[in-house]
């Protein structure tokens, strides 16, 4: 039994159709990335899956169970989880706040939560008084993914974590994203750094005008010439 699986998921603003029917899987553990040129619908489609743009068809199961048009709260309180691409921390607060923040919905003591984020990106623990707002681009996705760990995911929807860094910085937050996955939690990112991404992903899906256009492990739509030529510049 897959994670999450997302059957012929048609979504969109209003009237207007954005996934014209789109399937995606990721079995538990896995990282899997989606990749596709700009305005493919990828974001809409991680949206869709975590209940904020609503479905105008298709089903969505996560867990075994059918979430489709399930609230965020309820998909929190389930194990999903979601770090979008902008807006993804408080500025104004410090680390240790913005952690906290994460967990708001989380009944039963703080501490041990803290302490797992802390365990997993000890850089956090050392700057857990400083206010977010004055560190680097690396250091608030840091940020921002230890916030959405705060609720305990199985799943963790990331939409572009490495977007404006530079190449060194998002090798560090690729880096980052391995270290979750390794501690046993799926995730299913968006990135434009496409070959980067799938050269860590268990599976890799491209859209293309809100349609699957590719599917296969990582290795494979790395090695295929026609995607490469489409979708990776050659
Ligand atoms: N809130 C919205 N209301 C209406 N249309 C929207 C809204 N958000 C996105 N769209 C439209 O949906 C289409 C897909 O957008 P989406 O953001 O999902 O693409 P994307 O693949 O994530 O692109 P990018 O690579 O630029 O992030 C675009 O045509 C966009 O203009
Ligand atoms: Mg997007």
């Amino acid at each position: 039994m897959s994670l999450l699986a997302v059957e012929d998921l048609r979504a969109g603003y209003g009237d207007t159709v954005i996934l014209h029917g789109v399937d995606i899987e990721v079995e538990a553990g896995e990282l899997a990335v989606i990749v596709g040129p700009n305005g493919a619908g990828k974001s809409t489609l991680i949206k869709a899956i975590f209940g904020v743009v609503s479905t105008q068809g298709g089903r969505v199961r996560f867990g075994g169970d059918d979430t489709t048009g399930a609230s965020p709260e309820r998909l929190v309180a389930r194990g999903m989880a979601y770090v979008p691409q902008e807006r993804n921390v408080f500025p104004t607060l410090t680390v240790a706040e913005n952690l906290e923040m994460g967990a708001f919905t989380t009944r039963g003591p703080l501490a041990p939560l803290l302490d797992a984020q802390y365990a997993l990106f000890p850089e956090l623990e050392r700057r857990r008084r400083q206010l977010v707002g004055e560190m680097s681009g690396g250091q608030r996705q840091m940020v921002a993914l230890a916030r959405a760990l705060m609720t305990k995911p199985k799943l963790l929807l990331l939409d572009e974590p490495t977007a404006g860094l530079s190449p060194k910085v998002m090798a560090q937050v690729f880096g980052y994203i391995r270290a979750i996955n390794q501690a046993g939690i799926g995730v299913l990112m968006v990135e434009q750094n496409a070959r980067l991404a799938l050269q860590i992903a268990d599976r890799g899906y491209v859209l293309a005008a809100g349609r699957n256009r590719f599917s296969g492990t990582g290795a494979d739509l790395l090695a295929n010439r026609q995607m490469a030529e489409a979708f990776l510049g050659g």
